[in-house]
């Protein structure tokens, strides 16, 4: 068994998110582009010797949240047998509820890891139907990269990566739940018809990937929903989106289902810039580049 390994978790933000219908089963169906980030958990795997153990450490307490680490662990057992012990030392940066995938690619990076360890070689193809088990996000980790994402998040397609501009995200202190966003964003559309964009399809969101960012015809359907829910968070967004394109962002949006914000910039010195002026009345302000999967002949 291969031991003391040690993977970068990379977070994703969602350059465009069109939500369909809600479904039979209650989930719903999405045309989405995601693009993993150089920023991210790291996690250090290694084997024990006590047969079936997981010991998982990071700072302070291990949040309900990141049952999914052991989640991902038990879910591997079951499919391949695999019975070793692991020690799994995680160290968290990306925040919780925070729409950026934190613990969707702790739990993606995991399954991966384990495979390596165990010498299963099931690959990204072989551990997609656990990770699409663990989470709608889970797949899409499994390639990274840049990708347009169907079905429930399940259909990765991965795609050429762009990667000429960098991002800064801005996050408010606040945590938005995923589940609570797709039951509002049903409520709206009930009472509503305003803010329901037309989906663009993949070969439209695949070309539109290579216009210049202030160009990009993305949206997010759940930023209509945030910002007209009653309460202070609204307002928030707004300001958040009107930080990001006042620092100078070519195009600004929300990641996932919130409540992380961020900003597109052409210029990547004029996102360093951004990034220190955002810090100055914003908690959580990151600034990293778009990932292309390795081995991507698109890097730019
Ligand atoms: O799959 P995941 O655990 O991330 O989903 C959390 C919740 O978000 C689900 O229970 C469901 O209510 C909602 N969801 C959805 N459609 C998706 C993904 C998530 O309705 N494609």
């Amino acid at each position: 068994m291969r031991d003391g390994i040690i993977v970068a978790a990379p977070c994703k933000i969602n350059l465009h998110l069109h939500i369909f219908d809600r479904r039979s089963d209650g989930f719903h169906d999405l045309e989405s582009v995601f693009q993993a980030l150089s920023f991210g958990d790291v996690l250090r795997f290694d084997s024990l010797k006590r047969r079936s153990a997981c010991d998982l450490l990071m700072e302070g307490p291990v949040p309900p949240e990141h049952n999914i680490i052991r989640k991902a662990v038990d879910a591997f057992r079951s499919r391949t047998g695999f019975d070793g012990g692991v020690r799994i030392e995680a160290e968290k940066r990306v925040p919780l509820g925070a729409g950026l995938g934190g613990g969707s690619s702790d739990a993606a990076s995991t399954l991966l890891a384990l495979d390596s360890m165990a010498g299963t070689g099931l690959g990204a193809e072989g551990l997609a139907p656990i990770a699409e088990a663990l989470g709608s996000d889970v797949p899409f980790f499994l390639y990274g990269g840049t990708a347009l994402v169907g079905g429930r998040g399940e259909r990765v397609e991965p795609v050429e990566s762009v990667v000429n501009y960098a991002v800064v995200l801005v996050n408010p202190g606040f945590r938005s739940d995923t589940g609570a966003a797709f039951s509002a964003l049903d409520r709206l559309r009930a009472s509503s018809s305003a803010g329901i964009a037309v989906p663009l399809g993949g070969a439209a969101l695949a070309a539109a990937l290579r216009l210049p960012v202030g160009s990009w015809p993305f949206s997010n359907d759940f930023l209509s929903v945030l910002t007209s829910v009653a309460g202070e968070e609204a307002g928030v967004y707004a300001r958040m989106l009107a930080a990001l394109k006042d620092a100078g962002a070519d195009f600004a949006s929300l990641s996932g289902s919130g409540s992380t914000c961020f900003g597109v910039f052409s210029d990547p010195e004029k996102a360093e810039w951004a990034a220190k002026k955002l810090s100055v009345a914003w908690k959580f302000v990151q600034k990293a580049l778009p990932l292309a999967r390795s081995g991507d002949a698109g890097l730019e």
